[in-house]
């Protein structure tokens, strides 16, 4: 997944609300977001509950992006299965005749985002003899924070 954004709110990120991880995330709000670097043997992982973004920030998102990445949502029922890449390729053709050059793509109805609010942090760093430091960082309330090592 790509991050869009980052603020005292939250991890924001976009994609179908009728793909897999949407359904699981209709199911149970709770999700984690790993970052690895494994060249530096460093991952911080994020866990929280998430909530949906409003529509005029999905709008404003989806209004920046290109135009073939717009035709894209359109065109892909993300997670589904499809008989064929050419299937897909007709499915985005038929977009681009609906929408041509210079007109406005509208947001897809079915296209949202997410924001995670942290409840916990673990930043995670690879160290000889597989004694690697692990710091955890738990939410006590809006804004205070409690930090253990964990053993690796
Ligand atoms: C580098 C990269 C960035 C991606 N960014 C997104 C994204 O921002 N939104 C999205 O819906 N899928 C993105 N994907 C595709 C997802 O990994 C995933 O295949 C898709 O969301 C369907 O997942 P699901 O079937 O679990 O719902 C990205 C994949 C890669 C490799």
């Amino acid at each position: 997944m790509l991050l869009k954004g980052l603020d005292e709110r939250g991890f924001v990120f976009y994609t179908n609300q009728q793909s897999r991880k949407a359904d699981d995330l209709a199911a149970n709000p709770y999700c984690a977001l790993v970052f690895p670097w494994h060249a530096m043997e460093r991952q911080v992982r994020v866990e929280g509950v998430v909530e949906k973004v409003a529509s005029d920030e999905v709008d404003a998102y989806f209004a920046s992006r290109p135009r073939g990445s717009q035709l894209g949502a359109w065109a892909s029922q993300q997670s589904q299965p499809v008989e064929s890449r050419e299937e897909l390729d007709l499915q985005y053709t038929s977009y681009e005749r609906q929408w041509p050059d210079g007109t406005e793509i509208s947001t897809p109805y079915f296209w949202g985002g997410y924001r995670i609010r942290p409840e916990a942090f673990e930043f995670w760093q690879g160290r000889t003899g597989r004694l690697h430091d692990r710091l955890a960082y738990r939410r006590t309330s809006s804004s205070s924070w409690e930090l253990v090592r964990l053993q690796p």
